[in-house]
């Protein structure tokens, strides 16, 4: 009977003991966890930073070399005041989606997130035989955090941007409104993607853009649509793809509607 209980007590023991090791494994790995999550983060933020002042450097260079063009020297100046803005922007939402705070979200016109778009990149389309097409409406309001979705949107452009640099092509961006969502798309006609890649295309670090197969001078890092997913992902909604080789992509983004008495 003693050697019976006293075998219980010696379980009950180790049982506490791994129960707390199982415990301190646990915090362990949310730590860790956290910290994979800010790496990811800065090097998010650096993408992002990174993506609005390769066009400054292009407009700057431009600039510089043109020093009688006083139009040209005003326009580059203006873009470097409007995208130093929207990069310290950037960094402190990011920042804060590390930190797990809850962003600010606004009700915002979608027609104008998508125009200053327009004005941060430098390069015009139509030099690389892009046609591009917007069919949005003029009132279409989004509930987001707006410069998250606007760098969400410049990623996906960007994006069709170089899979259209080799023979030109039309970039078409259009929004609807659901009952209870706004959907969002933007569309090439461009290399498309394998379906092999499909599947690998939302996680950190997968480009296909590497030295050797960019046409473009521009690698990737593949970081663009891993970013696109954590923001869409943070504001409830869905992202996806259908894309067909040699015939273009078609992203997708649906952003639920604040519900009645949620704001
Ligand atoms: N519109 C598109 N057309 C064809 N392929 C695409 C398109 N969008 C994404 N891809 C594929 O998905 C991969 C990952 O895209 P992602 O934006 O994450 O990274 P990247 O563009 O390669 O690099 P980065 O955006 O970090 O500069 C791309 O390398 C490309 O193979
Ligand atoms: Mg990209």
């Amino acid at each position: 009977m003693a050697s019976i209980t006293g075998n219980r007590l010696s379980l009950h023991r180790r049982l506490q003991f791994l129960q707390e090791h199982n415990n301190s494994l646990k915090s362990r790995i949310s730590q860790l966890q956290h910290l994979a999550n800010i790496g990811t983060i800065s090097y998010m933020i650096a993408h992002e930073i990174n993506n609005l002042l390769t066009p400054l450097s292009s407009y700057a260079a431009l600039a510089l070399n043109n020093p009688d063009d006083k139009d040209l020297i005003e326009k580059a100046l203006q873009k470097t005041v409007k995208n130093s803005a929207r990069a310290a922007k950037i960094m402190e939402s990011m920042l804060s989606l590390a930190n797990g705070e809850e962003q600010e979200m606004k009700e915002t016109q979608l027609n104008t997130l998508v125009k200053e778009i327009f004005t941060c990149l430098c390069r015009d389309f139509k030099k690389d035989g892009i046609v591009v097409q917007t069919d949005i409406p003029e009132d279409l309001c989004l509930w987001c955090v707006p410069v998250q979705i606007q760098q969400v949107i410049m990623n996906l452009i960007l994006n069709a941007r170089d899979a259209m640099l080799r023979r030109g092509g039309v970039l078409t961006i259009k929004a609807t409104e659901i009952t209870d969502a706004v959907q969002i798309e933007v569309a090439d006609t461009g290399d498309g993607i394998e379906p092999a890649h499909l599947t690998s295309i939302f996680d950190s670090f997968f480009t296909t853009k590497t030295n050797n197969s960019s046409i473009s001078k521009h690698t990737g890092c593949g970081l663009g649509l891993a970013f696109c997913k954590k923001i869409i992902d943070a504001h409830h909604g869905l992202i996806s793809v259908e894309s067909e080789p040699n015939k273009g992509s078609a992203f997708k983004i649906t952003l639920p509607k604040p519900q009645p008495g949620s704001i």
